[in-house]
Formats: structure tokens, sequence, C-alpha cells
């Protein structure tokens, strides 16, 4: 079974425009020394609820891990090395870089404590998109962020923002293309996701827009050498995010940190447990817990930061995340984890979604077709199971 740790850094430089995800700008939080010490206190008091390891994967995402001091984040590795979970030559440890924000002696403290994969948020290389959606850098300070990481020879991966307003197919294929020419070896092309009424909002790409877009990035990806191994994720052979995978693959992994998702198998069909969303809660619950150990989600956490889940949640979560890979649902592994009526009740399923030419079926493996891709939300409504569906 592989094992990762996920560490969330929540400090930006400013608040991009589309972005709903847990972190402030650095001067609204509690500096980063202080919020490291909160992370030692949680490795403290969760490190036995999963079984000390070597790691397959380290995580740090945001946020902008790249903005704190180098050696905070080596601190994390080294604490986590200090109660068991220590690293190896091959453990995968992944930092998301925001371009502007990272210099050689930065990456030196990096290389020497084996971070080894950089997760670069390019976005686009227009610097009129950028400043529209309130980036903090420029293209030009992207590309020499590369130019650092080309010059080291080192792993790294891009994020691209597409659909957003007035962005033209011509100007997203220039996107594709510097990405390819500048070496990434990993791509995740995003489309913007914002709710209706957001500023954002208007001026978009319309639906058949946005899926020619996905269909460009798509076919200049893989004309280059890329291959789609998930709906939003493409790499050349080999260098698939090995951390992402845990969470596609039924894997558990602990999460740190604001808001931080962690999944156990401690429970029949596994648990999932999570940290508030507001740094003031999150402190508070932290501190309050100072000097104690956590057994249990179910004894240590009010009811909404946890699910101890059940059959038909764990079948919803497998099928969903087994049909976002191209390799699709294996039928071995439905039957590894569920009982034979569940296996021919989702088997009877998907041979009603390849009748509509949405999933296909090939050696033990169900997967999208490419209509399917187009329209994996009807495909994953239908693999979702309620209470009494089983
Ligand atoms: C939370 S960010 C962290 C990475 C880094 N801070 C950055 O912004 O480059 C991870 C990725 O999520 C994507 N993302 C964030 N908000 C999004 C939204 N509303 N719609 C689509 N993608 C989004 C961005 O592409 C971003 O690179
Ligand atoms: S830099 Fe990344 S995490 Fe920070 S606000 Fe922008 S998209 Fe969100």
């Amino acid at each position: 079974m592989a094992f990762g740790v996920y560490v969330h850094i929540p400090y930006c430089i400013q608040r991009c425009t589309y972005c709903d995800f847990a972190t402030y700008e650095q001067s609204k939080i509690l500096p980063p020394d202080q919020y490291v010490e909160l992370l030692f206190k949680e490795i403290r008091q969760k490190h036995r609820y999963y079984t000390p390891q070597s790691l397959d994967t380290i995580y740090f995402g945001g946020g902008t891990p790249s903005l704190i001091p180098a050696h905070l984040i080596v601190a994390i590795i080294k604490e986590l090395g200090r109660f068991g979970y220590t690293t190896r030559p091959d453990t995968e440890i992944t930092i998301e870089i925001n371009p502007a924000t990272i210099s050689e002696e930065k990456l030196k403290v990096y290389l020497d404590h084996g971070v080894n994969r950089f997760s670069v948020g390019a976005q686009t290389f227009d610097d009129r998109l950028l400043k529209m959606v309130n980036r903090e850098h420029s293209a030009k300070q992207t590309l020499q962020t590369l130019d650092l990481l080309r010059a080291h020879d080192l792993n790294f991966s891009f994020d691209i923002l597409f659909a957003l307003p007035s962005q033209t197919v011509a100007g997203l294929k220039n996107d594709v293309k510097i990405a390819i020419e500048q070496g990434a070896r990993h791509i995740s092309p995003y489309c913007l996701t914002v709710p209706d009424g957001h500023p954002l909002s208007k001026g978009r790409p319309v639906d058949d827009e946005q899926i020619e877009m996905f269909d460009i990035i798509a076919s200049e990806l893989t004309t280059n050498g890329f291959q789609q191994y998930e709906i939003s994720n493409f790499a050349r052979p080999g260098f698939e995010s090995r951390h992402n995978m845990l969470y596609w693959v039924d894997e558990p992994y602990w999460s740190l940190g604001l808001s931080a998702h962690s999944y156990s198998k401690e429970s029949s069909w596994g648990t999932r447990y999570w940290n508030i969303n507001s740094i003031g809660e999150y402190q508070k619950q932290i501190l309050a817990f100072d000097g104690q150990e956590f057994t249990t989600p179910t004894h240590h956490l009010p009811k909404e930061q946890y699910e101890v889940l059940e059959m038909h949640q764990a079948l919803t979560d497998f099928c969903h995340t087994s049909m976002r890979l191209m390799q699709g649902l294996k039928t071995e592994r439905l039957a590894q984890k569920f009982p034979l009526s569940v296996q021919e009740k989702v088997c009877g399923l998907l041979k009603g979604l390849e009748e509509k030419s949405w999933v296909r079926h090939d050696n033990g493996h169900w997967s999208l077709t490419r209509e399917g891709l187009v329209l994996s939300n009807k495909v994953f409504q239908e693999l979702t199971f309620l209470e009494g569906d089983l």
C-alpha cells in the first residue's frame, strides 16, 4: 500500500480573483514560523493515527509554499522524519511554486533536502489575462523561474488555466506551445470555474468553445509526447504525479494544516476527516488539543469534521476516482473491495453507459470514451449511489 503526506501552506502574495482555496494574503495571517509550529503540534498529536513508515510522497500545496522561508519547508520534512515518517531517495517530494517567489538559494535548500518535483503556477503567458485575474507575476517572470529550474534539469509541472474571459483559442494555443517548449514534463490544464455572478463569469468562452479549447490542449499535448492519464492531467511517460495518484487509486493519505483533508482505511469502508478552513479556528483547535494524542477522528473531532464512510459512499468515491483515470475502473479491484451484488450492479450501469458510447470495456478496464470525457459529469451522476441503492 502506498502512503503520502500533504502539507497545506496557506500564504499568498495577493489573492487571485478566481481562487476559492483556503489561503490568505501573507500580511493577514500569523507569521509562517508560527504556522509551522502549529503543523509540528499537529504532527505530534496525530502521528500514531497512521503507522509511521517511509513515505512514498510528500506534497507541499497551497497557497504558495515557495513564499515561506525554505528552511521551514525543510523543518517540516525533518519533523515528519523524527516521528518515523521518513523519506527515501525515491520519495516524490513536490512543492508548488509561484513564479517570482523562488531564487537560486531557495532552490538549493529544497534540492539539498530531497525536494524533486516542482509544480509551477504558470496559468497563462498572456500578461493582460494575468493582470485581469490579479496574478502577482508577469509571463517574463514565469520564464525566468523556468530558466532557473531548467538550469538544474529539474522535473517540473505546469498548471494552465483556460476559458478565461476574452481568452481566444489562438491565445490558448500559444500558452500550450510555450508550456511544451519550456520543457514541462507534466501539465494540468484547469478550466476556470467560478460561480454565476462572479466578476470573471462574464465574457467567457461559451460551453462549446470551452470543449474546443480542451480538445486543442489535449491534441497539442498528445502529439508532443504527453499522455492524458487523468481527466485534467497530462504527463510524459513516467512523470505522472505519484501523490495525486494516491487520491485516485484509493490509497490512504495524511494531510496537515489549514483545511487539509485526510483519508484512512481505519473503518470498514474508510474514514475521511478534515481540518477547519479558518486560520483562527484551526489554531484554536490545535492549541486546545496540545499534549494529547489523537487516536481516531470519531473521538476527537466534531461531527462536521469527519465522515465514517458507508458502503454506498465508498462505492461512489471508488467509481468517481477510478473513472477520472484514463486506465479506468478495473473490475478486479472492484471485486477485491465490494461484494458480488455490488459488482453486478456497477457492471450493469457501466454496460448501459457503454450502449450510449460514454464508456468502453477493454481487458477488464472500464474507461471514458472521448464522448464520456466531455460528458463526464453525467457519467459520474450515473455512478453516484445513495443510501438504500445497494
Ligand atoms: C490552489 S492553486 C495553488 C498553486 C499556486 N498557488 C498557484 O496559484 O499557482 C492550484 C491550482 O488550482 C487552479 N485553480 C484555482 N482556482 C481555480 C478556479 N476557480 N478554477 C479553475 N482552476 C483553479 C489553478 O490553476 C492553480 O494553479
Ligand atoms: S496564488 Fe494560487 S493559491 Fe494563491 S490566491 Fe492565487 S490561485 Fe489561489
